[in-house]
């Protein structure tokens, strides 16, 4: 199918890309470009479309090895998008697909989060954390986040139980007993967050080191796969000291889960969280913007 990009989200894996963080994971051709989720029209059906024609508005996660979504038109397969929510404009939908698939897969999928459980979230007022609270809530699970003052009005509107200033107290002091912790940070966080977990507990990183099982989901060779085993080793060492589990995510497309995330913002339980919107010419002002690390919700570039 052809779209007409109407908006487009950044996310930090586009600035990953350009500076080749991701070559162990991800190999591209460059010149290359940027973008992985958009909002737009349908322009094109190819013969074998079955469930969307011209005219119809659509938004979506690329396949990975076809982004480009900072761009005016874009060929995509059917089953990598969905029609989009009817109570949201274009610019509202494009901040939705790569977080909301990363929070639905990491707390459904990985953790399967269940109702009363208890969640770290990390990094809550940022693009993934402000969607996973609203999810980790529509679960029914109760809701610990990390912020700066600059974050805890945002993350208490979406529904955070607990909100913890991270310039002021580390979260491995005031939480315990947790079912799950939510990675986006990686690094030092990542390795304090097995403490906070009651035997059973799970720690899902989208931030940290990839595993044996990222290797095989991404369809890596075996030296990748023994490669990613041995990084990781340090942290599955760890998760063993608290009878945890460790894992992590690379979040994948999928037009079905992406509708079920529809109808959760069609019924209002879902908001999108927008910081700055951007025009197509100041791409590179939208990526130094979210590179910063400073976003409060989404940044999103319009066509
Ligand atoms: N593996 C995957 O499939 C996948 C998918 C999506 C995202 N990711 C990764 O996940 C990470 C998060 O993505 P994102 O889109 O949410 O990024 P983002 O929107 O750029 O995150 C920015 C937010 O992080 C907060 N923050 C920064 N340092 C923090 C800390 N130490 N504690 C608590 N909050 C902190 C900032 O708040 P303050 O300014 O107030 O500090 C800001 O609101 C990125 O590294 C991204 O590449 C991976």
């Amino acid at each position: 199918m052809l779209i007409k990009i109407h908006a487009a989200s950044i996310n930090p894996v586009d600035f990953k890309i350009r500076d080749g963080e991701l070559k162990l994971l991800l190999s591209y051709k460059f010149p290359l470009i940027l973008g992985n989720d958009f909002a737009g029209e349908v322009v094109k059906v190819g013969r074998g479309v079955k469930g969307y024609q011209v005219g119809d508005k659509v938004y979506g996660r690329t396949n990975k090895d076809k982004i480009g979504t900072f761009a005016e038109y874009i060929a995509v397969e059917e089953d990598v998008i969905a029609p989009m929510p009817s109570n949201l404009n274009y610019v509202e939908a494009a901040s939705i697909p790569l977080v909301g698939l990363t929070s639905y897969q990491a707390l459904y999928e990985e953790l399967a989060l269940l109702p009363n459980q208890k969640i770290l979230i990390q990094a809550g007022s940022g693009g993934v954390g402000t969607f996973a609270i609203q999810l980790a809530k529509i679960i029914g699970a109760h809701v610990a986040t990390t912020v700066s003052d600059k974050g805890i009005d945002l993350v208490t509107s979406l529904g955070a139980n607990e909100v913890i200033n991270y310039k002021e107290k580390n979260f491995k002091d005031v939480l315990s007993d947790y079912d799950a912790v939510f990675d986006t940070l990686g690094g030092k966080q990542l390795e304090d967050s097995f403490s906070i977990l009651k035997p059973g507990g799970k720690v899902i990183s989208i931030s940290g080191l990839p595993t044996e099982v990222t290797a095989q989901r991404l369809g890596l060779g075996r030296a990748k796969q023994l490669l990613f085993k041995l990084v990781s080793r340090k942290l599955k060492k760890q998760a063993k000291q608290y009878d945890a589990t460790y894992e992590f995510l690379f979040m994948r497309p999928s037009g079905e889960q992406l509708a079920t995330i529809t109808q959760h913002i069609e019924a209002g339980k879902i908001k999108p969280v927008i910081d700055r919107v951007f025009k197509f010419e100041d791409t590179q002002k939208a990526l130094d913007y979210s590179e910063s690390g400073r976003a409060k919700g989404k940044i999103i570039i319009e066509m």
